[in-house]
């Protein structure tokens, strides 16, 4: 059983608090990522479960066992850190059996072990090279096979990917995922990379300020967002914002309106603003629900509003659209065919099941 419990856990370095009462529960064999903003403490977190760095309060637990005061060498816990730190003087096989040879494993034990690591990380023919005769994904997977040979019940992986370039961090990504099926393993994850996220993790913890902002399945965190900084910070281009103001109708309708557009919102969504009409809102759009008009065919409930193109970029599968409705400022994600010259009219086309609305004084999210 290698669930790891945090209860009420916080960290404060002299008058900085960078870990502010973190609950979480990460299951058994499950892969969460925790995701956010550099310094919002996602490092002191995993040092704290690994043990490297003393907790200021709470509890945490690896499987049954409190171990607040457990020696980090007998937490049965991996840490793999963004630098590789590979000995550059032993090659890949003794980087590999240094720390189990260094536990007393016998011989015979390590050899399988690193053999087997090898092999699970495609790593077997290169086992007789020197670090600096390799690549920096390989490189990378020998850091990796330096956590797998110990056999540990945790990973905890602090953004180990994000000294590869772009390709080779895709092709990683397969990699950690496949690895995490194959092991069995609880995986703890950090990154600031909202992409690498919401690709591996089963459940992405957001975090903010040494706070946690939301905690579910990927798809969950970017389709309902619990407040304004998730919903701007899962995604890219980011989620549009605009602030405006809620109005009821005479005959029960609910509308947003703003400096530049105006907008009746769908029933059933705008009863969900009874208690906002009159009031100041921010409404939230991501740009793949912005589109245009002739693409637009099969969208049920939507709304066009007519813009001012500033520039685009044409990225070959799609066409991202910058564009003014008097002072506000849109993002939209429309067809490749479409090509909105700078300066033009452009009709953005609104799904308007797809639309946000956030409560500007909490930021928290109303739909
Ligand atoms: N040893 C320390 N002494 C004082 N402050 C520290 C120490 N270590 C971290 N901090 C502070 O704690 C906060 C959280 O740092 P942490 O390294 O956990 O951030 P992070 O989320 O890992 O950021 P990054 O994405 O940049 O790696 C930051 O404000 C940082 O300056
Ligand atoms: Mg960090």
């Amino acid at each position: 059983m290698a669930r790891v419990l945090l209860e009420n856990v916080c960290k404060y370095f002299d008058d900085v608090v960078a870990v502010k009462d973190v609950n979480l529960e990460i299951k058994d064999k499950e892969f969460v990522v925790m995701v956010g903003p550099s310094g919002c403490g996602k490092t002191t977190t995993l040092r704290m479960i690994a043990g490297l760095e003393e907790i200021s309060s709470g509890k945490i637990q690896i499987g049954d066992q409190l171990i607040n005061d457990v020696a980090p060498k007998d937490r049965n816990i991996a840490m793999v850190f963004q630098s590789y730190a590979l000995y550059p003087h032993m090659k890949v096989y003794d980087n590999m059996a240094f720390g189990l040879k260094l536990s007393g494993i016998p011989k015979k034990e390590i050899d399988q072990r690193v053999r087997e690591a090898g092999d699970i990380l495609e790593l077997a023919n290169l086992l007789d090279r020197y670090p600096k005769q390799l690549s920096g994904g390989q490189r990378q997977r020998v850091a990796l096979g330096r956590a797998i040979v110990r056999n540990p019940k945790v990973f905890l992986m602090d953004e180990p990917l994000s000294n590869l370039d772009a390709k080779l961090r895709v092709q990683m990504r397969a990699e950690l995922q496949r690895l995490h099926k194959k092991l069995e393993a609880t995986i703890i994850y950090v990154t600031h990379d909202q992409t690498e996220a919401m690709t591996l993790g089963q459940r992405i913890a957001v975090i903010l300020n040494g706070e946690l902002q939301q905690v579910e399945a990927p798809l969950n965190v970017y389709d309902r967002p619990a407040n304004r900084f998730v919903a701007g910070f899962i995604g890219s281009p980011p989620m549009n914002f605009v602030r405006g103001t809620i109005a009821k109708s005479p005959a029960g309708v609910y509308s947003f309106e703003c400096d530049g557009f105006k907008f009746d919102v769908p029933a059933d969504l705008g009863q969900l603003l009874a208690a906002h009409v009159g009031k100041p809102v921010v409404f939230g759009l991501r740009p793949e629900d912005i589109w245009d008009v002739p693409s637009s065919g099969w969208i049920e409930q939507k709304t066009i509003v007519e813009s001012k193109v500033d520039f685009r970029e044409l990225m070959g599968s799609e066409t991202y659209v910058y564009a003014k409705v008097g002072s506000v400022s849109l993002t939209g994600r429309v067809g490749a065919m479409a090509d909105p010259q700078p300066g033009s009219n452009f009709g953005l086309v609104f799904n308007l099941r797809k639309i946000h609305f956030f409560d500007p004084e909490t930021q928290k999210a109303i739909i």
